[in-house]
């Protein structure tokens, strides 16, 4: 099979806004505007293009994998720019990360409302912890 994902359209009323968001807390770049889109691509070649509209724009989820260096990087971009991060995509964990599958994990939203997750650890790595409900404090966080 080499049937891989290659892109998607990201809603948003700022792509400029939206798009820088996602570029820095990741460690990406913005790539060059094609027509209405503006990309920002991931290490295994997959394209976000970020496209403003004007209606009412139904909140997506979108999860990134990163190493451990990175996830600690965008932790502390994240803190920075006092973007509430939590452990879980429903907020009963607010200002924490999580430990599923034993790696880390945090979900906080993009300038649209879209539901963002970074993760060091893709779901199902450790069968005898997928969901551990353990969960760490992230000093700093609002
Ligand atoms: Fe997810």
């Amino acid at each position: 099979m080499s049937v891989e994902f290659n892109h998607t359209i990201v809603l948003t009323r700022d792509r400029e806004k939206s798009a820088r968001f996602l570029a820095h807390v990741l460690g990406l770049e913005v790539g060059e505007p094609a027509g209405m889109f503006l990309p920002v691509t991931t290490a295994n070649g997959v394209t976000l293009d970020f496209a403003t509209v004007d209606i009412d724009i139904p909140a997506q989820h979108y999860a990134f994998l990163v190493s451990e260096d990175e996830f600690d990087a965008l932790l502390t971009r994240l803190v920075e720019a006092g973007i509430p991060v939590q452990a879980d995509p429903h907020g009963r964990h607010p200002r924490r990360i999580n430990r599923n599958d034993g790696g880390r994990g945090v979900y906080f939203r993009d300038p649209a409302g879209h539901g963002l997750e970074a993760l060091t650890r893709p779901y199902g790595t450790d069968p005898a912890s997928p969901l551990n409900g353990v969960t760490e404090e992230v000093p700093g966080a609002v």
